[in-house]
């Protein structure tokens, strides 16, 4: 599962990093600096996992945060500034 969980953070980082590039989103860098900080957080649960030493509360509860603050926060930003571009050719 975790693996699994790993491949889809790292499609879903370069579809969405792909799809900013496009629409010239002006917080590119900052959000593509918080998928490589997610990246290398599910990187270590791996490699933890993979030693036996995971801690599943902790990886849960960084699943939950990463829902929460970046999906729900900086994610939702995309959808607003595409909302205010198209306002803008009205
Ligand atoms: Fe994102």
């Amino acid at each position: 599962m975790l693996g699994e969980v790993l491949n889809y953070a790292q499609s879903h980082f370069d579809a969405e990093e792909t799809y900013m590039k496009k629409i010239g989103y002006p917080d590119l860098d900052e959000h593509i600096k918080q998928h490589k900080k997610l990246s290398h957080v599910l990187s270590a649960y791996k490699s933890d996992f993979n030693n036996n030493k995971i801690n599943l509360f902790a990886f849960k509860n960084f699943l939950f945060v990463w829902v929460k603050d970046h999906i729900m926060d900086e994610d939702i930003k995309i959808g607003r500034y595409i909302k205010d571009s198209e306002k803008h050719l009205d």
